[in-house]
């Protein structure tokens, strides 16, 4: 079977059709392609279910109007397309991959006069966790460079052209032998991984940055809920990285890692430890709800967008 990901069988949704896998393409002077101007989702299937559907549908919307353009999909449609392309290419686990992006009506910095296009690709793929890091834990390295701050870019937006520096310091990162980088913001507070929110246990409690503007992540927000209802305290604030010192458990979480426990960030060590493993096994029964295609935790994404910044 090709590795390759676009020679494979299967569907895509695309602009309203399944489209055969190979066929769905576009052309090179695509608006997105030169100027970064896609968004995207990444969300996983369990047991035939897309969890937190809703959630990811909404922030797609909004991670585009973030940009100043209309999806010509509503949520509930893309909720559905989603489940239409997962039964069709007959996945009860793997994941999603949604992406919508401007067209290549006219090339040029201005989007104004493009069309919108939305592709939903899913495949099988297992939760990027091996029994390693299962058991010891992934190693990081700090990043070099940073999450930028409100007046450089809309950070919550999960946006293709926000990633060019996620994609070099995790190249970056695994060129020097770790298995991610930790990124600080624009004011030397941590952010977050490559592809993940971050965790810190300090003195029994869950600490987390507060995603002043970096993802608001659904599986953070989920994190975060399993915790208070195991009686847990958990903090949002400002984190600065000479707490990497004081905390016993250090762990990763998003919709592709799921939950990931960090065994080292440069000379910090930490274990596996049973907060982490906790909330792993307590997030496997989490997605397999009945609920669990709906917006959860997630509430952050149920109000709609706020406009463009002027
Ligand atoms: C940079 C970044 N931060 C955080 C996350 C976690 O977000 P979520 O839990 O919504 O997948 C992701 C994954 O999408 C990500 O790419």
């Amino acid at each position: 079977m090709s590795l390759t990901m676009d020679d494979r069988n299967g569907a895509i949704w695309l602009d309203g059709q399944l489209v055969p896998w190979r066929e769905s393409r576009l052309h090179v002077l695509t608006h997105a392609l030169h100027y970064g101007s896609a968004v995207f989702e990444g969300e996983r299937i369990y047991d035939g279910r897309v969890f937190r559907l809703s959630a990811h549908s909404a922030r797609l919307i909004r991670s585009a109007r973030l940009l100043d353009y209309d999806l010509p999909w509503s949520r509930e449609e893309i909720d559905e397309a989603t489940r239409a392309v997962v039964k069709a290419n007959q996945l009860t686990s793997g994941y999603v991959r949604p992406i919508a992006w401007r067209g290549s009506e006219v090339m040029g910095v201005s989007a104004i006069g493009t069309t919108v296009h939305l592709a939903i690709a899913p495949w099988a793929q297992e939760g990027r966790l091996s029994v390693l890091a299962r058991e010891a834990g992934i190693s990081m390295t700090m990043a070099k460079y940073r999450r930028p701050s409100p007046d450089m870019a809309p950070g919550q937006a999960k946006v293709a052209g926000l990633y060019i520096v996620c994609g070099i310091e995790k190249d970056r990162a695994l060129k020097a032998g770790f298995d991610d980088a930790l990124m600080l913001d624009w004011e030397g507070r941590i952010a977050e991984s490559t592809g993940a929110n971050i965790f810190l246990v300090i003195d029994g409690k869950l600490v987390t940055p507060k995603p002043e503007n970096f993802l608001d992540g659904i599986t953070r927000r989920a994190v975060m809920g399993m915790a208070r209802k195991r009686g847990w305290t958990v903090e949002e604030r400002a984190v600065m990285p000479a707490e990497l010192a004081d905390a016993s458990e250090v762990f990763l979480c998003g919709s592709a890692a799921e939950i990931v426990p960090v065994g080292s960030i440069d000379q910090h060590h930490y274990q596996a430890g049973p907060i982490a493993k906790t909330l792993m096994a307590d997030f496997q029964k989490l997605v397999r709800e009945p609920d669990c295609e709906g917006f959860g935790e997630a509430t952050h994404l149920m109000t709609e967008a706020p406009p463009l910044a002027a």
